[in-house]
Protein backbone atom coordinates (compact mmCIF):
# COMPACT_ATOMS: atom_id res chain seq x y z
CA UNK A 1 0.00 0.00 0.00
CA UNK A 2 0.72 3.47 -0.89
CA UNK A 3 3.41 5.48 1.42
CA UNK A 4 2.02 9.21 2.32
CA UNK A 5 3.80 12.27 4.20
CA UNK A 6 1.43 14.94 4.70
CA UNK A 7 2.21 18.06 5.69
CA UNK A 8 0.45 19.73 8.66
CA UNK A 9 -0.77 16.86 10.38
CA UNK A 10 -0.89 17.48 13.90
CA UNK A 11 -4.40 18.71 13.74
CA UNK A 12 -7.30 20.09 11.17
CA UNK A 13 -7.70 18.76 7.88
CA UNK A 14 -4.36 17.21 7.67
CA UNK A 15 -4.63 14.85 10.91
CA UNK A 16 -8.46 13.76 9.18
CA UNK A 17 -6.25 12.82 6.33
CA UNK A 18 -3.47 10.82 7.47
CA UNK A 19 -7.07 9.18 9.76
CA UNK A 20 -8.60 8.51 6.06
CA UNK A 21 -5.35 7.26 4.40
CA UNK A 22 -4.72 5.01 7.47
CA UNK A 23 -8.59 3.30 7.22
CA UNK A 24 -7.38 2.86 3.20
CA UNK A 25 -4.35 0.74 4.57
CA UNK A 26 -1.95 3.43 3.74
CA UNK A 27 1.43 3.79 5.46
CA UNK A 28 1.71 7.44 6.68
CA UNK A 29 4.38 9.70 7.38
CA UNK A 30 2.97 12.13 9.58
CA UNK A 31 5.11 15.48 8.97
CA UNK A 32 4.42 17.91 12.77
CA UNK A 33 6.66 20.50 14.14
CA UNK A 34 6.32 18.61 17.71
CA UNK A 35 6.16 15.00 17.00
CA UNK A 36 3.76 14.43 19.91
CA UNK A 37 1.14 15.95 17.89
CA UNK A 38 0.99 13.42 15.76
CA UNK A 39 -2.14 11.60 15.09
CA UNK A 40 -2.35 7.76 16.22
CA UNK A 41 -1.03 5.02 14.08
CA UNK A 42 1.44 7.27 12.19
CA UNK A 43 4.67 7.66 11.96
CA UNK A 44 6.27 11.01 12.89
CA UNK A 45 8.78 13.23 10.90
CA UNK A 46 9.44 17.10 12.11
CA UNK A 47 9.17 19.14 10.02
CA UNK A 48 8.76 23.00 9.37
CA UNK A 49 8.12 23.63 5.89
CA UNK A 50 8.93 26.71 6.82
CA UNK A 51 12.51 25.75 7.26
CA UNK A 52 14.85 25.21 4.64
CA UNK A 53 16.99 22.70 7.02
CA UNK A 54 13.87 20.99 8.60
CA UNK A 55 12.67 20.23 5.13
CA UNK A 56 16.08 18.92 4.21
CA UNK A 57 16.39 16.85 7.40
CA UNK A 58 12.72 15.60 7.23
CA UNK A 59 13.66 14.17 3.43
CA UNK A 60 16.94 12.65 4.89
CA UNK A 61 15.21 11.06 7.58
CA UNK A 62 12.17 9.63 5.13
CA UNK A 63 15.25 8.42 2.52
CA UNK A 64 16.81 6.48 5.15
CA UNK A 65 13.93 4.65 6.95
CA UNK A 66 12.27 4.00 3.54
CA UNK A 67 14.30 4.95 0.41
CA UNK A 68 11.38 6.07 -1.40
CA UNK A 69 7.52 7.65 -1.28
CA UNK A 70 4.53 7.27 -3.27
CA UNK A 71 2.35 10.26 -2.51
CA UNK A 72 3.39 13.63 -0.94
CA UNK A 73 0.40 15.79 0.20
CA UNK A 74 1.58 19.51 0.91
CA UNK A 75 -1.43 20.64 3.31
CA UNK A 76 0.22 22.79 6.02
CA UNK A 77 -0.58 26.52 5.66
CA UNK A 78 -1.65 29.43 7.72
CA UNK A 79 -3.59 32.09 7.53
CA UNK A 80 -2.72 35.30 10.07
CA UNK A 81 -5.93 37.34 11.62
CA UNK A 82 -4.09 40.02 11.04
CA UNK A 83 -3.83 39.42 7.21
CA UNK A 84 -6.95 41.95 6.11
CA UNK A 85 -6.51 45.01 4.11
CA UNK A 86 -4.08 44.62 0.68
CA UNK A 87 -3.49 48.87 0.80
CA UNK A 88 -1.89 48.72 4.85
CA UNK A 89 -0.90 44.62 4.36
CA UNK A 90 2.80 44.86 6.65
CA UNK A 91 5.38 43.59 4.25
CA UNK A 92 6.70 40.67 6.71
CA UNK A 93 3.22 39.29 6.64
CA UNK A 94 3.21 39.06 3.44
CA UNK A 95 6.93 37.37 3.11
CA UNK A 96 5.50 35.14 6.36
CA UNK A 97 2.51 33.57 4.43
CA UNK A 98 4.42 33.39 1.20
CA UNK A 99 7.08 31.23 3.33
CA UNK A 100 4.76 28.91 4.76
CA UNK A 101 1.91 28.77 2.28
CA UNK A 102 4.10 28.54 -0.73
CA UNK A 103 7.51 28.48 -0.70
CA UNK A 104 6.86 25.80 1.99
CA UNK A 105 5.70 23.68 -0.75
CA UNK A 106 8.24 24.80 -2.99
CA UNK A 107 11.32 23.44 -1.01
CA UNK A 108 8.92 20.36 -0.20
CA UNK A 109 8.81 19.39 -3.76
CA UNK A 110 12.22 19.79 -4.98
CA UNK A 111 13.38 18.36 -1.49
CA UNK A 112 11.05 14.60 -1.90
CA UNK A 113 11.08 14.50 -5.32
CA UNK A 114 14.25 12.76 -5.48
CA UNK A 115 12.25 9.94 -3.40
CA UNK A 116 9.32 9.45 -5.14
CA UNK A 117 8.48 6.94 -7.76
CA UNK A 118 7.37 6.38 -11.43
CA UNK A 119 3.19 6.80 -10.53
CA UNK A 120 3.77 9.01 -7.96
CA UNK A 121 1.53 11.61 -6.63
CA UNK A 122 1.77 15.19 -4.98
CA UNK A 123 -1.25 16.93 -3.63
CA UNK A 124 -1.15 21.07 -3.18
CA UNK A 125 -3.82 22.00 -0.95
CA UNK A 126 -4.34 25.43 -2.00
CA UNK A 127 -8.01 27.24 -1.42
CA UNK A 128 -10.61 28.96 -3.67
CA UNK A 129 -8.98 32.14 -2.50
CA UNK A 130 -6.30 31.88 -4.57
CA UNK A 131 -8.42 31.71 -7.98
CA UNK A 132 -7.45 34.20 -10.13
CA UNK A 133 -10.63 34.18 -11.89
CA UNK A 134 -13.38 34.74 -9.07
CA UNK A 135 -10.74 37.07 -6.95
CA UNK A 136 -11.33 37.45 -3.56
CA UNK A 137 -11.30 40.88 -1.09
CA UNK A 138 -10.35 38.63 2.04
CA UNK A 139 -6.92 37.96 3.64
CA UNK A 140 -5.10 39.47 0.57
CA UNK A 141 -1.74 37.88 1.71
CA UNK A 142 -3.15 34.08 2.19
CA UNK A 143 -5.06 34.39 -1.05
CA UNK A 144 -1.62 35.98 -2.57
CA UNK A 145 0.15 32.81 -1.77
CA UNK A 146 -2.47 30.10 -2.77
CA UNK A 147 -2.28 31.88 -6.08
CA UNK A 148 1.34 31.11 -6.40
CA UNK A 149 1.14 27.70 -5.23
CA UNK A 150 -1.56 27.50 -7.89
CA UNK A 151 1.50 28.58 -10.30
CA UNK A 152 4.01 26.28 -8.41
CA UNK A 153 1.61 23.31 -9.01
CA UNK A 154 1.52 23.90 -13.16
CA UNK A 155 5.12 24.37 -13.18
CA UNK A 156 6.12 21.59 -11.27
CA UNK A 157 3.53 19.30 -12.82
CA UNK A 158 5.29 20.23 -16.02
CA UNK A 159 8.56 19.08 -14.81
CA UNK A 160 7.89 16.25 -13.29
CA UNK A 161 6.00 14.57 -16.28
CA UNK A 162 8.35 13.36 -18.02
CA UNK A 163 8.67 11.26 -14.67
CA UNK A 164 5.24 10.28 -14.22
CA UNK A 165 4.79 12.10 -11.51
CA UNK A 166 1.76 13.51 -11.32
CA UNK A 167 0.72 17.38 -9.30
CA UNK A 168 -2.55 18.53 -8.49
CA UNK A 169 -4.17 20.87 -6.76
CA UNK A 170 -7.01 20.74 -4.27
CA UNK A 171 -9.45 22.86 -2.46
CA UNK A 172 -11.25 21.21 0.50
CA UNK A 173 -14.10 24.01 0.60
CA UNK A 174 -14.56 26.27 3.44
CA UNK A 175 -13.94 23.82 6.42
CA UNK A 176 -14.79 23.99 10.54
CA UNK A 177 -10.70 23.60 11.93
CA UNK A 178 -8.99 26.55 13.43
CA UNK A 179 -8.10 28.45 10.40
CA UNK A 180 -12.01 27.78 9.11
CA UNK A 181 -13.93 28.39 12.53
CA UNK A 182 -16.91 27.15 13.81
CA UNK A 183 -18.90 28.99 11.54
CA UNK A 184 -18.02 27.03 8.17
CA UNK A 185 -20.64 24.70 6.53
CA UNK A 186 -17.97 21.62 5.99
CA UNK A 187 -16.73 19.42 8.39
CA UNK A 188 -13.38 18.02 8.50
CA UNK A 189 -14.32 14.73 7.01
CA UNK A 190 -16.06 16.41 4.00
CA UNK A 191 -12.82 18.77 3.70
CA UNK A 192 -10.31 16.01 3.80
CA UNK A 193 -12.32 13.40 1.20
CA UNK A 194 -11.10 15.71 -2.02
CA UNK A 195 -7.62 15.13 -0.83
CA UNK A 196 -7.81 11.53 0.20
CA UNK A 197 -9.69 10.95 -3.67
CA UNK A 198 -6.70 12.72 -5.78
CA UNK A 199 -4.15 10.72 -3.23
CA UNK A 200 -5.56 7.42 -4.01
CA UNK A 201 -8.63 7.53 -6.30
CA UNK A 202 -8.24 9.92 -9.15
CA UNK A 203 -6.74 8.92 -12.61
CA UNK A 204 -3.13 8.64 -12.51
CA UNK A 205 -2.38 10.28 -15.40
CA UNK A 206 -4.14 13.50 -14.21
CA UNK A 207 -1.83 16.34 -13.60
CA UNK A 208 -1.49 20.21 -13.84
CA UNK A 209 -4.95 20.39 -12.42
CA UNK A 210 -7.37 22.28 -9.75
CA UNK A 211 -10.00 20.05 -8.26
CA UNK A 212 -12.78 20.49 -5.51
CA UNK A 213 -14.31 17.51 -4.13
CA UNK A 214 -13.43 15.72 -7.89
CA UNK A 215 -14.28 18.07 -9.85
CA UNK A 216 -11.89 20.71 -11.89
CA UNK A 217 -12.36 23.80 -10.86
CA UNK A 218 -10.80 27.35 -12.73
CA UNK A 219 -7.38 28.60 -11.81
N1 LIG B 1 -10.14 25.34 6.75
C1 LIG B 1 -10.55 25.82 5.59
O1 LIG B 1 -11.70 26.28 5.44
C2 LIG B 1 -9.63 25.79 4.39
C3 LIG B 1 -10.12 26.24 3.17
C4 LIG B 1 -9.30 26.20 2.04
C5 LIG B 1 -8.01 25.73 2.16
N2 LIG B 1 -7.53 25.31 3.36
C6 LIG B 1 -6.15 24.83 3.44
O2 LIG B 1 -6.13 23.55 4.03
C7 LIG B 1 -4.87 23.35 4.70
C8 LIG B 1 -5.13 22.89 6.13
O3 LIG B 1 -5.90 23.91 6.76
P1 LIG B 1 -6.64 23.69 8.17
O4 LIG B 1 -7.93 24.38 8.07
O5 LIG B 1 -6.56 22.29 8.58
O6 LIG B 1 -5.69 24.59 9.11
P2 LIG B 1 -5.35 24.48 10.67
O7 LIG B 1 -6.40 23.74 11.39
O8 LIG B 1 -5.00 25.86 11.07
O9 LIG B 1 -4.03 23.55 10.68
C9 LIG B 1 -2.89 24.04 10.04
C10 LIG B 1 -1.85 22.94 10.06
O10 LIG B 1 -0.67 23.44 9.37
C11 LIG B 1 0.44 23.26 10.25
N3 LIG B 1 1.48 24.25 9.99
C12 LIG B 1 1.39 25.60 9.98
N4 LIG B 1 2.58 26.14 9.71
C13 LIG B 1 3.46 25.11 9.55
C14 LIG B 1 4.83 25.00 9.25
N5 LIG B 1 5.61 26.09 9.09
N6 LIG B 1 5.39 23.77 9.14
C15 LIG B 1 4.64 22.67 9.31
N7 LIG B 1 3.33 22.68 9.63
C16 LIG B 1 2.76 23.90 9.73
C17 LIG B 1 -0.13 23.36 11.65
O11 LIG B 1 0.78 22.77 12.56
P3 LIG B 1 0.93 23.28 14.10
O12 LIG B 1 -0.08 22.49 14.89
O13 LIG B 1 2.35 22.93 14.43
O14 LIG B 1 0.67 24.76 14.12
C18 LIG B 1 -1.42 22.54 11.47
O15 LIG B 1 -1.14 21.16 11.47
C19 LIG B 1 -4.13 24.69 4.61
O16 LIG B 1 -3.21 24.67 3.55
C20 LIG B 1 -5.24 25.68 4.32
O17 LIG B 1 -4.78 26.82 3.65
C21 LIG B 1 -8.32 25.34 4.49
Amino acid sequence: MPLVLVTGASRGIGRELCRQLLERGCTVLAGVRDVAQAPPGTEPIELDVADGDSVAAAAEAVRTAHGTLDILVNNAGILSEDDEDLLELPEDLLLETLNTNALGPFRTIQAFAPLLRKGGRIVNVSSGGGQLSSPSDWSPAYCLSKTLLNGLTVQFAQALKPRGIAVNAVCPGWVRTDMGSPSAPRSVAEGAAGLTWLCLDAPPGMTGRFLRDGIEIPW
